[in-house]
């Protein structure tokens, strides 16, 4: 059978496919795979693996007579139009799990590189700024002992919220479902959204994109949130309504934010929170890990595998 991997993948994945006698097409051009040639490609396809830059659509099913999964390299799936992909008798799988501690490890990277102001302190000692040490040279927020918020306590949520127990931090969360286990074990309390915004002093956002959560995080939201907060977003950039949170930050609604993701994505170069001090940037580095990045491209594989041997795949996207 045919197999389309839209990027060349770090690890074995595409040997493990190729072993079990499928022909395997590997874009290996630098950026994302041309749209043309993804439809060109996808014609004779009887499996892909996609990138979250790649966009499954109705469009590209037309064209994919053959498909019978598209393996998406990354947990996130707002690129799969998963109820057309369904309705047409095509599987859809993505990754959790296998990024989840890694991802987890940058959300907290931003959240103390933006507490603690150490890209700013980085600039400044590098470009011969830091002139001796003073009182008051870059004083930043106390991590320890304040309130963490999270949007979303999926799997990732609460990888972060669980390395709060070490910062002795007050958990708050979002979700639509109680989690019992941090309740029990972190003290973790389950509030609305309102109260999430006006009791963080951190606000992480887990949840995925959905027209329910798209640009929730706009003006109205950050005029309700301290003005000490900080805003960390390694999920979807399309979350936070961008301009909102630039004019937040420099009318002084909260104070800072952490990014690993953009709406658009690459940002713009003339996006303005680019500018920013107080706003510390990753380039969707959050599941950048070696093991996260191995793990998800063998749990995409054997996705593929299964789905074409008959077998129930891994990690379904439930439509
Ligand atoms: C995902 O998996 O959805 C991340 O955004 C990239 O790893």
């Amino acid at each position: 059978m045919k197999i389309v991997i839209t990027r060349n993948l770090p690890g074995t994945a595409e040997e493990t496919i190729a072993k079990n006698s499928h022909d395997v097409w590997v874009y290996n051009g630098d950026g994302a795979i041309p749209r043309d040639l993804l439809l060109e490609k996808v014609k004779d396809a009887d499996a892909i693996i996609t990138l979250l830059t790649d966009k499954v659509d109705a469009e590209l099913l037309d064209k994919a007579e053959n498909l019978k999964i598209v393996a998406n390299y990354a947990v996130g799936f707002d690129n799969i139009d998963v109820e057309e992909c369904l309705k047409r008798g095509v599987v859809c799988t993505n990754t959790p799990d296998v990024l989840t501690q890694a991802t987890a490890d940058l959300t907290w990277a931003l959240l103390m590189a933006c507490a603690r102001r150490v890209v700013e302190g980085h600039k400044m000692t590098e470009e011969g700024g830091y002139k001796g040490w003073s009182p008051d040279l870059l004083i930043g927020q106390d991590v320890w002992g304040s309130t963490l918020g999270i949007f979303g306590a999926g799997r990732i949520g609460r990888a972060v919220a669980e390395r709060a127990r070490g910062f002795n931090m007050k958990i708050l969360y979002t979700d639509e479902f109680p989690w019992e286990e941090g309740e029990r074990t972190l003290n973790a309390e389950k509030v609305n959204f309102e109260t999430l915004l006006k009791e963080s002093d951190f606000l992480s956002l887990h949840a995925p994109l959905l027209p329910s959560t798209e640009k929730l995080l706009n003006l109205e939201a950050f005029r309700k949130m301290k003005k000490t907060s900080i805003l960390i977003n390694a999920a979807r950039g399309g979350l936070i309504d961008e301009p909102d949170l630039y004019r937040a930050i420099i009318e002084g609604e909260i104070l800072g934010a952490g990014l690993d993701v953009y709406d658009p994505e690459p940002p713009e170069k003339n996006n303005p929170l680019l500018s920013l001090d107080q706003v510390v940037l990753a380039p969707h580095t959050g599941s950048a890990s070696v093991n996260s990045r191995n793990g998800m491209a063998d749990l995409a594989a054997q996705n593929v595998i299964n789905v074409l041997s008959g077998i129930d795949p891994i990690t379904p996207i439930k439509g």
